[in-house]
């Protein structure tokens, strides 16, 4: 009898997406994709495959370039986290190992930001290094094919289903194994909707047996989700406005934002003329107020964010802002990398318009 990574290599085969990150085995290409993989589905994920392969071809380039190069390119994909530990990782490649990628699972390891699955990935993938890759896509296939009810979200969970990982790995071609089950969650045995119908394990799988299916993986946590409220105050004095670079345990840390002001509920621009940060900002300098945006919802994994953006104008610039903030042409807010949220504002809204020269 096969075993079951027989027949998800067996369907692999004729099934398998053509991926440009398959077609490589050098290490850094591989951490590129499997970095992006982790942020995004593969269809966003090709385009910023390409365009951080484009910016950065080698791990000596992404090493040599300033932080806020690697932030532009990141943008928009969320979680900068792993960008800021991308650039370290390529620091810590050219500095502690010349340059050149480790080729072990201890020196993938190594690197900032590389865990387990990472690593694994890549020793896989670029070095044939026998051990299963394991994420959330697999926990969930294993849990329905063992009908395995521990939570994926508790370390039992996670270690009983990275044991059924390890047993099933096909240690003479972790390479095909961990792409077969990667494809296999992506494509078949899907969070929602799975397609049973097509799936080769189906016989064998337990929660396809059972009527399980939407009852597995397990979960036991409900993720809690935080309001947030957040007034955006785009200063205009002359052809410039102020920006600041967001540092901290925060959402954003390394990116550009406007003066903001938090507050703790909704708001109006009466309220957030008596804030203390309004005070503090433009002390005597009352600025005039060109245009205030509608309330839009930013949805972040655990934070809803509800934003209004100001358009003010000041005669003579603050002297808070100017020694807090950077001072920038208006126009060239593009080459900063900034929130999808404020660059989406900046593209949808004539924006221009307020910040043009008399
Ligand atoms: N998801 C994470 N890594 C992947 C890969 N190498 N191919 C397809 N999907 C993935």
């Amino acid at each position: 009898m096969s075993s079951i990574s027989d027949t998800l290599i067996a369907w692999y085969s004729p099934n398998r997406r053509d991926l440009p990150w398959r077609k490589t085995k050098d290490p850094y290409s591989i951490w590129v994709s499997e970095v992006i993989l982790q942020q995004t589905r593969v269809a966003q994920g090709l385009d910023y495959y390409h365009r951080f392969l484009q910016a950065f071809p080698t791990v000596q380039s992404l090493a040599a370039a300033p932080l806020d190069d690697v932030m532009r390119v990141w943008q928009g994909l969320g979680y900068y986290t792993r960008a800021r530990n991308m650039h370290a990782a390529a620091r810590q490649v050219a500095s502690e190992h010349g340059g050149k990628f480790p080729n072990t699972y201890e020196g993938l390891r190594s690197l900032r930001g590389v865990g387990d699955y990472t690593a694994s990935a890549i020793g896989a993938f670029a070095f044939n290094i026998p051990r299963p890759a394991v994420d959330g896509n697999v926990y969930r296939i294993w849990s329905r094919i063992f009908g395995v009810f521990t939570p994926i979200d508790t370390p039992d969970g996670q270690k009983e289903l990275y044991q059924i990982a390890l047993e099933q790995l096909d240690k003479k071609r972790p390479n095909i194994f961990n792409q077969a089950i990667m494809d296999f969650g992506g494509t078949l045995c899907t969070p929602k909707n799975p397609l049973c119908g097509r799936c080769p394990v189906s016989d064998i799988c337990y929660a396809f047996r059972n009527n399980a299916v939407p009852l597995l993986p397990a979960k036991c946590k409900k993720v809690k989700v935080t309001n947030r409220y957040f007034a955006y105050l785009m200063v205009r004095h002359r052809d410039d406005t102020f920006i600041r670079r967001r540092e901290g345990k925060d959402i954003w840390n390394s990116l550009y934002e406007f003066p903001l002001i938090e507050t703790r509920g909704s708001t109006s621009l009466r309220a957030l003329k008596k804030t203390q940060e309004w005070k503090e900002m433009f002390g005597s300098v009352a600025p005039e107020v060109l245009h205030v945006s509608p309330c839009l919802k930013h949805v972040l994994s655990h934070q809803h964010l509800y934003v209004q953006f100001y358009i003010l104008e000041v005669s003579a610039a603050p002297y808070f802002l100017s020694t807090n903030f950077l001072r920038v042409k208006t126009n060239s807010m593009g080459e900063y990398p900034t929130p999808r949220l404020i660059d989406g504002y900046m593209a949808a809204e004539p924006v221009e318009k307020y910040f043009l020269s008399d």
